[in-house]
């Protein structure tokens, strides 16, 4: 980077940082104006023990659908309602940014999609997402198969090791499992890298769950420490932290310029119709550093896949790890998703047309994302004066946001709340098959004609009731990737085992950071299927 370019943009982080005091010395003075909605008074000791969104989700049921939360002089304000989050992310979706989120996720993910200023995120996000067209996914079924055999393959080694002693089962952490198999998908999607990380272990994965490991501390630790000069050469934490990060650009760089120095220009539309399943590299890299009329510099492009590497990596680790923890206490449902699966595939391997047909493997998948978003809370602050719709049980006048105000979009509290579910904490996957129309005003109910060709319930259909990737503008680019690679690595391994949980429901804890994960693990016991034997 030239000297001028780091100057730009030390002076353009110091008029944020400017933009960022005024706005909150805004909102202090003007504290009155986002007093006229309900308030919670959270104690300090609310942020330690239990994860934050529990909190949320017993104040959303005493306070209603749009709260103020004050630690001592600071306020956030939870919105749990669909009318509201629908203004907040879709229709003043710009008067928004993302607040103490880009804070944290800057130094990682730099000016990637999710942290990245306005002007940036524009760019980017208009070349990045056609990346994500048909062609892409349908390859993109052969790689989450491939991969999710060889996860199934080390399964089956180990329990002949098993069988060779006399047991017929294995015992294992499928949280770990499942991390391992998104890793290697993400890898090999996004930049056709093969981290091989079901069958071995190397200094970069390390370097990645380091980074995974530090992004979450830093979500989590109220004070930012990191921030005062020379932390992140005196504290060893931080000293790892920047190791990792190097450790897994310099294997990103290498990539970047591979693709480079092989690159064959061309149209988006001609890029869209490749022959996906028989090139050599069907990544999103190549369909990035290929697009005519697009140069993006190393920076970018590095910032934009360790950002797909960190977005889509955890979160599907973590619902196909939360869709087998609510199976196997509905053994009933496993069944019915094994018979399933036995029907459309047989003992033959997932394809992208076997989607379509998985209808229940597709509902046992959005029914997981309903009861354990990830992440359970969008993040934002405002950029300017905005007033908030009142919501299906609020103010008719609405809400006066200053700018500067932090808000949590709790889709957690969104996904349970019984205003819209019926038994919100059971795990019913048909329950998408029959929802309700709506009977509130401003809200437009469930109705999947409102997203025709859909495979998986959406934020369209439910009228941001259901919002499991986000909405508006900045919704997850990933969102089919992430659902077909999901469907695919369930139907997998319910073809070969059944799976039962080693220790009561109970004692599988939660911890959050930016995903809802295990404190422990996930430990399973796996059985090859009585009726493969
Ligand atoms: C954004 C969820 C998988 C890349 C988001 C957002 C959510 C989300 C809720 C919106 C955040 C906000 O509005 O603040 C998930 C879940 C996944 C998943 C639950 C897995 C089940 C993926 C995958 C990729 C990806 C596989 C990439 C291959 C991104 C990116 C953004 C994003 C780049 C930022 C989009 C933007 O700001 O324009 N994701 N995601 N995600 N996700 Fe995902």
């Amino acid at each position: 980077q030239s000297s001028t370019s780091t100057d730009e943009n030390k002076t353009t982080k110091s008029m944020n940082l400017l933009d960022n005091a005024s706005n909150l010395l805004t909102n202090f003075l003007s504290g009155g104006k986002i007093g006229s909605m309900p308030t919670a008074e959270g104690a300090v000791s609310d942020l330690f023990g239990k994860p934050l969104f529990f909190s949320l989700y017993d104040w959303f049921i005493e306070h209603g659908s749009v709260y103020k939360l004050a630690f001592g002089p600071k306020a956030f304000v939870v919105v749990s309602d669909p009318i509201v989050a629908r203004h907040i992310l879709r229709e003043n979706a710009f008067a928004y940014d993302k607040g103490v989120l880009a804070d944290i996720l800057e130094p990682i993910m730099g000016k990637g999609l999710i942290p990245a200023d306005l002007d940036t995120w524009k760019q980017r996000r208009r070349v990045i997402a056609p990346g994500f067209h048909s062609l892409y996914l349908e390859a993109m079924a052969k790689v989450f198969t491939d991969c999710s055999v060889r996860m199934i393959a080390k399964f089956e080694k180990l329990l002949e090791v098993e069988a060779s002693r006399g047991e017929k089962k294995i015992d294992l952490d499928l949280e770990a499992e499942f991390s391992s198999l998104a890793l290697d998908i993400i890898g090999l999607g996004v930049f056709n890298y093969d981290f091989g990380s079901v069958t071995k272990e190397s200094p970069v994965i390390k370097a990645v769950y380091g980074t995974l490991f530090e992004a979450e501390h830093r979500s989590t630790f109220y004070l930012p420490y990191w921030k005062i000069p020379l932390a992140k050469w005196l504290v060893p934490r931080q000293r790892k932290f920047q190791n990792d990060l190097k450790v897994i650009n310099d294997c990103l760089d290498a990539l970047i310029k591979n693709a480079k120095e092989t690159r064959e220009e061309a149209d988006v539309e001609k890029l869209q119709q490749r022959d996906y399943l028989n090139i050599k590299d069907a990544s999103l890299l190549r369909f990035l550093v290929d697009m005519r009329g697009v140069d993006a510099d190393d920076r970018q492009l590095r910032d934009d896949l360790m950002t797909m590497l960190i977005a889509g990596h955890e979160t599907t680790a973590a619902v196909l790890t939360w869709a087998i923890f609510l199976l196997a206490q509905h053994p009933a449902k496993m069944k019915k998703a094994q018979a399933e699966i036995d029907l459309v595939l047989g003992k033959e391997r997932t394809t992208f047309e076997a989607i379509k047909k998985l209808e229940y493997l597709r509902l046992i998948v959005v029914e997981a994302l309903r009861l354990y978003p990830q992440p359970p809370l969008l993040i934002r602050r405002s950029l300017m004066s905005d007033t908030l719709p009142g919501g299906y049980n609020g103010n008719k006048d609405g809400y006066a946001i200053p700018p500067g105000t932090d808000l949590f979009v709790s889709v957690y509290n969104l996904h349970r709340s019984p205003h819209f579910w019926d038994n919100p904490n059971d795990f019913e996957p048909e329950r998408f098959l029959m929802q309700k129309l709506s009977q509130l005003e401003g809200w437009a109910g469930f109705d999947p004609s409102r997203s025709p060709g859909a495979l998986y319930p959406n934020e369209i259909i439910s009228d941001f009731a259901f919002l499991p990737f986000g909405g508006g503008p900045r919704k997850c680019v990933g969102d089919q990737f992430a659902l077909m690679e999901s469907t695919i690595a369930l139907a997998m391994l319910l073809q070969k085992f059944d799976v039962s949980l080693k220790g009561s429901p109970e004692s599988v804890e939660l911890v959050t950071g930016a995903t809802i994960h295990t404190k422990n693990g996930l430990w399973c016991q796996l059985k090859k299927r009585s009726s493969l034997n």
